[in-house]
């Protein structure tokens, strides 16, 4: 195959990326997009200051214009993200309590009722566990509303809409080492045991020197999978771009049954929220690196 997505296709797999509605408007980016890939994760637009700006009140337009654009060129949509502490809208940072539980699930059912039976993926809860060696939450305004937030948020979302799949998100945890790994696997054990509705979860993949890739990350995935959830890699980047990590990553999905996928966060190094670290697959003027040969080969 001469494409990510069409490679990836041959093992019954997706390869996505992250897509910024401000960019469409781009044909260098279009066409690299339109042509490499088969799955788009709007990048900010479906996020919960962009869909409910004031409170009741939803906006779409952006989200839409990312869906829209997917389906015309083929491509499924991942939505992200329905609950998180961050990127929320300034009426939502200012509730708590009971409140913020109602918003939340308000939120939710709002957002999912728009998109109803037509996204692949829902990241329902992103980012709920706290770095560093606790393995525990972290601390947000959601997490004060009580322990039992994200089991609400996603039986919330299995109502809302039974056919798209439910994710938790997070970052950091493709380590098999580090705390926050083990905290979000036992918290999915915990949901699978009682029958809490979740389907996948998603490995950010945000790898720097800070927090490199790791050869245990292929244990993760296969860890998580035999609790019987999909898993996929859903925001990569890498800093520096090295061939020989984007290679162990596609590999490592590849060696997981249960590994449906793998989604780049952006189209070229210009274009990622961390451009300084030229952490993509294209560089600024839309050539590929090394690292698109390296993981073109290993699908
Ligand atoms: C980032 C976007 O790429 C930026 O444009 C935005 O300013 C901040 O958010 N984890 C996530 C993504 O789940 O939503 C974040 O995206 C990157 C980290």
């Amino acid at each position: 195959a001469s494409t990510l997505g069409a490679a990836a296709a041959q093992s019954g797999r997706y390869f996505g990326t992250a897509i910024a509605s401000g960019r469409l408007g781009d044909s260098a980016y279009t066409t690299i997009a339109g042509r490499e890939f088969n799955m788009v994760t709007p990048e900010n637009e479906m996020k919960i200051d962009a869909t409910e700006p004031q409170q009741g009140q939803f906006n779409f337009s952006g989200g839409d214009q990312v869906y829209n654009w997917a389906v015309q060129h083929g491509m499924r949509v991942r939505g992200h993200t329905l609950a998180w502490h961050s990127q929320q809208p300034g009426w939502m940072q200012s509730l708590s309590g009971s409140a913020l539980r109602q918003a939340m699930i308000n939120h939710i059912n709002g957002v999912m009722a728009h998109y109803k039976g037509k996204l692949a993926y829902w990241d329902v809860v992103n980012e709920a566990f706290a770095d560093g060696g606790s393995g525990g939450r972290r601390d947000s305004n959601l997490q004060r509303t009580g322990n039992d937030w994200i089991e609400v948020a996603f039986r919330t979302a299995r109502a809302a809409d039974p056919n798209v799949k439910l994710c938790y998100n997070d970052y950091n945890i493709e380590n098999w080492s580090a705390a926050k790994t083990q905290g979000v696997y036992n918290m999915v054990k915990d949901f699978k045991s009682r029958g809490v509705p979740i389907d996948c979860v998603g490995f950010q993949s945000h790898f720097n020197s800070g927090s490199p890739y790791t050869s245990n990350f292929r244990t993760t995935l296969q860890s998580f999978a035999a609790l019987g959830v999909d898993v996929a890699i859903t925001e990569l980047d890498v800093q520096g771009a090295s061939a020989t990590t984007y290679a162990n990553v596609t590999n490592d999905c590849l060696a997981v049954s249960r590994c449906v996928g793998m989604t780049v966060w952006g189209v070229r190094d210009s274009d990622s929220w961390r451009s300084g670290d030229t952490p993509l697959l294209f560089d600024g003027n839309g050539n590929k690196k090394s690292a698109y040969t390296s993981v073109l080969n290993a699908l």
